[in-house]
């Protein structure tokens, strides 16, 4: 089991873990995720690596709250473990040098963006990201990612931070004075990535895209995360979760998204019928473990 080390509010609904998981702080590279168990009667969700440290043996995530297992989640504390973490699982984001590159992150997928945008700074490349959410109240990583990029923009929805707007429409306005752009990746909501694509398409920038469609064995074996791009299925958590996002078909993933949305929508009901009731006062009871570490992949 690994230890919850640290826990920060980051926004409303945002959540910052800091998780002892030695194994797989060594072999993290920008763009894997983990797939976590708070505990033996829970479900297996996927969450990206933002940050490890291999002399620490830790591995950082940031987590919104949306359903009942991120709810379940966010109610662990520092000093509380969780049942499994497995990973590093996903194909590492290739990273080029000496180019132009835009990172663009939405919402909780600035968090995601984060470690791909320091990799690629890293590798050489001038760096501009844009980070956008509903309102101010929902922006993360600000001053991270400004410390790391050569131009920051910030959108909102409603304009109570930054330039009111998308992420497309600062795009837009960074594209009109840089011409030499190599590349650009955008996580965060479906919608937002399919709208960056098709903003891009026509413009011939290549645009990666990191998928999030419902996974369970993140292996390979279940299918559960199948999407289509470019006419053919492929497995996000195999052959991704990043993809060339003008082959993407986004109708689909939404459509497979929503599939259990009634069923997901009634177990956050149940859960939280629980916690009013008292009967579920500190959810997770995962005994301290006698061995600390689990070898993971
Ligand atoms: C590769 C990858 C990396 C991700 N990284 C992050 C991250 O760093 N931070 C973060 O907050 N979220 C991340 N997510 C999304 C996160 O996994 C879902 O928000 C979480 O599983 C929701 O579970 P829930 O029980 O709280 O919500 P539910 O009520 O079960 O579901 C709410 C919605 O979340 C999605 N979802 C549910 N279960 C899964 C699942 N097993 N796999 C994928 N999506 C699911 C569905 O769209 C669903 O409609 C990532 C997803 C993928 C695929
Ligand atoms: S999550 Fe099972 S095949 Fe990808």
């Amino acid at each position: 089991m690994f230890q919850i080390l640290s826990k920060e509010t980051l926004a409303k609904s945002i959540t910052k873990f800091v998780i002892e998981a030695p194994y797989v702080a060594r072999k993290h590279k920008a763009g894997n995720f983990l797939i976590i168990r708070v505990n033996d009667h829970g479900e297996r969700i996927p969450l990206t690596i933002v940050d490890s440290n291999p002399d620490a043996g830790t591995v950082t995530i940031i987590v919104q709250t949306i359903g009942k297992t991120t709810k379940l989640l966010s109610l662990q504390n520092e000093g509380d473990y969780l049942l499994d973490v497995a990973g590093p699982l996903g194909n590492p984001t290739p990273i080029h040098g000496n180019g132009t590159v835009v990172c663009i992150g939405g919402g909780v997928g600035t968090a995601e963006v984060y470690p791909i945008a320091r990799a690629l700074k890293k590798a050489g490349n001038k760096l501009a990201t844009i980070i956008g959410a509903r309102s101010k109240d929902l922006i993360i990583l600000e001053n991270e990612l400004r410390e790391i990029s050569d131009r920051t923009f910030i959108t909102t929805d409603d304009g109570t931070y930054g330039k009111k707007g998308f992420v497309t429409d600062a795009l837009g306005e960074y594209l009109q004075v840089e011409s030499g752009v190599s590349s650009i990746y955008a996580i965060g909501p479906i919608i937002m990535m399919k709208a960056v694509s098709d903003f891009t398409r026509a413009r011939g920038i290549p645009t990666y895209v990191s998928l999030n469609p419902i996974m369970m064995d993140g292996t390979g074996m279940c299918g559960a995360c199948r999407v289509t791009v470019g006419g053919n299925t492929k497995f996000a958590c195999v052959d991704g979760p990043e993809f060339d996002g003008h082959l993407v078909d986004f109708e689909e993933l939404m459509t497979r998204n929503r599939s259990y949305m009634e069923l997901e929508r009634m177990s956050v009901d149940r859960f939280d019928a629980e916690i009013r009731e008292g009967k579920i006062s500190h959810p997770v009871q995962n005994p301290k473990p006698k061995v600390s570490e689990v070898a993971n992949a």
